[in-house]
């Protein structure tokens, strides 16, 4: 099972990408997960290029997304909202649909005390229009700076609720799975 990792930062010393760091620790066979590199690299959306020429990386993006199971996100939160570079990025995945029936885990990093709540509240409501399972309750890291160092997460409560945000994502790809093959041999009894 594939999961694809998102970060919303692009900061070489980023305590999101960290927070990433932490959750591909935690992940064991047969759990995958791959982490897209850079997000800087995907040009800005411009929907005259996706009709004419779509851009190699931006196809590459697709396809890792369409071969993905689930996607874990890591996002700062920039003045109530979530990165630009990661929206971007998403707008690109608008048209191609990859991210349709996806469960997708959130969580953020900040120094503040709110944690990126409202990062979050803004991602959600624009992945769930896409048409992403966006799980409930994200995992907020409020004063991330005490709980980051080395590149990883440190803190053990915050650990254990990512551990547990992770089995949730592991748990809504398996059933969003169950239900993709229960549709298909619905399909095929309905043609035989
Ligand atoms: C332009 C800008 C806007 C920011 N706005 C917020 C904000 O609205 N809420 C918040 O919690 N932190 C805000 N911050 C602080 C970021 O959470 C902090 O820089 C964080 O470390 C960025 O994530 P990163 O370490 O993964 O790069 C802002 C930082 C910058 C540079």
């Amino acid at each position: 099972m594939k999961i694809l990792a998102l970060c919303g930062s692009l900061r070489a010393e980023s305590l999101n990408a960290a927070v990433l760091r932490s959750a591909a620790d935690l992940f064991v066979a047969p759990w995958e997960l791959t982490r897209e590199p850079d997000l800087g690299r995907l040009p800005f959306f411009n929907a005259d290029v996706e009709e004419t020429a779509l851009p190699e990386v931006v196809a590459g993006f697709r396809a890792k997304l369409g071969e993905a199971d689930g996607l874990l996100i890591a996002t700062p939160e920039y003045a109530h909202g979530t990165s630009g570079v990661l929206k971007n990025a998403l707008e690109w995945l608008v048209g191609g649909g990859e991210i349709a029936d996806k469960p997708v885990a959130l969580m953020s990093a900040s120094p503040a005390v709110t944690g990126g709540n409202r990062a979050q509240s803004w991602l959600s409501e624009t992945l769930t229009v896409m048409g992403a399972r966006v799980l409930e309750d994200g995992l907020l890291i409020p004063q991330a700076t005490r709980k980051v160092a080395g590149g990883r997460v440190t803190d053990e409560s915050t650990l254990t609720a990512m551990k547990e945000l992770l089995d949730r994502l592991s748990a809504a790809v398996a059933e969003a799975r169950r239900a993709r093959a229960e549709a298909g041999s619905f399909t095929l009894g309905a043609t035989t």
